[in-house]
């Protein structure tokens, strides 16, 4: 074969694996064509060898580019270095938040547009905070309904067992009006279906001049709604917290998955009411001049009925299969 007839067969190569062998047939290290003449210029007459030489190596520079021309065509790629964009890769995970902060960012955007502050107080809190200043005295029963962990060598404290003693430390810092709800975790020795020993809430307050029972409910039950993202039933029903006055439960319906048996059923949602004056003159604010409402809420619950999930555990068990559905 003459080095002409290339000028043939390079460019009417088809593809990157007969273009990648024609190119080792003549430039392979070892006995590549071109490479072996290269060595055999040496054996060449000498009056022959300048010539032979010349010849040879433009032969090696024109079947270079052809062949760098056809890798150019074959593969698209500038420097010979092929990238198959067609491979197919493991699809790439991409996480996501856990329903519950993403839950609490929601409950932050939602009252946010009600005008509602975002606080946050501490998870070791004191006992004035958690109860005294609540209107709940030392020896008061609404105590042990709280099932309370008390640290071990501190005095006078505890893991907070609600967020409502961010309310106290708010109402301190802030003069009213004002509307804040607070998010965050609270501990109780409670285990069950629907309790865990840290579970998480969210507190609100709004203090005003003609704050009243009416605004609360319509604020609770719009921002639920929402929170929610469908049309859920709620009931009020009155009940007793000693930083209220009057004071209710505000229950939500299990509703749209029919193979539960809570199906129908009314689930608790939280307490909320008027704050009660001790409490507002506990922290330095007339009762005469200011009033408004207070609400704390569960987390998980609300997500247990917008999601139908019938086990509150199923949220701190970091199981993928569970994780994965949302
Ligand atoms: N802190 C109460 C609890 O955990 C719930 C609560 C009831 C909060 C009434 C409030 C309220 O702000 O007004 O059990």
């Amino acid at each position: 074969m003459n080095w002409s007839d290339y000028e043939v067969t390079i460019p009417a190569v088809k593809t990157a694996n007969e273009l990648e062998t024609l190119e080792q047939k003549l430039f392979g290290r070892k006995s590549g064509l071109i490479t072996e003449a290269l060595k055999g210029i040496k054996d060449v007459a000498p009056e022959k060898k300048k010539e032979f030489a010349a010849d040879l190596n433009m032969w090696k520079k024109k079947l270079t580019i052809l062949i760098d021309e056809k890798k150019k065509e074959l593969l698209g790629a500038d420097d010979g270095d092929s990238i198959d964009i067609s491979l197919n890769l493991p699809k790439k995970e991409r996480g996501h938040l856990h329903l519950i902060p993403e839950f609490i960012r929601e409950v932050e955007e939602v009252f946010g547009r009600m005008g509602f502050d975002t606080a946050y107080g501490p998870e070791i809190e004191t006992e004035e905070f958690n109860f005294n200043k609540l209107n709940i005295p030392a020896d008061h029963p609404a105590r042990d309904g709280q099932d309370t962990f008390w640290a071990k060598g501190v005095k006078n404290t505890v893991l907070r067992t609600h967020t409502s003693p961010v309310q106290i430390r708010y109402m301190q810092e802030h003069k009213p009006p004002f509307r804040m709800i607070c998010p965050g975790k609270v501990y109780r020795k409670d285990s069950d279906a629907t309790h865990s020993p840290m579970f998480h809430q969210f507190e609100g307050l709004m203090i005003g001049k003609n704050i009243s029972l009416a605004n609360l409910k319509a604020v609770l039950v719009t921002s639920l709604q929402e929170l929610i993202g469908r049309k859920v039933e709620f009931r009020f029903r009155t009940g007793y917290f000693p930083f209220v006055e009057p004071g209710m439960e505000m229950d939500m319906m299990w509703q749209g998955d029919l193979s539960t048996s809570r199906e129908g059923k009314w689930l608790e949602m939280g307490g909320c009411g008027m704050v009660h004056p001790n409490v507002l003159e506990g922290v330095g604010i007339d009762s005469k001049e200011w009033q408004g409402f207070a609400f704390g809420f569960g987390i998980e619950r609300p997500l247990m009925i917008k999601h139908q999930i019938p086990d509150l555990r199923s949220f701190y068990e970091g199981d993928l299969r569970f994780l994965r559905q949302f």
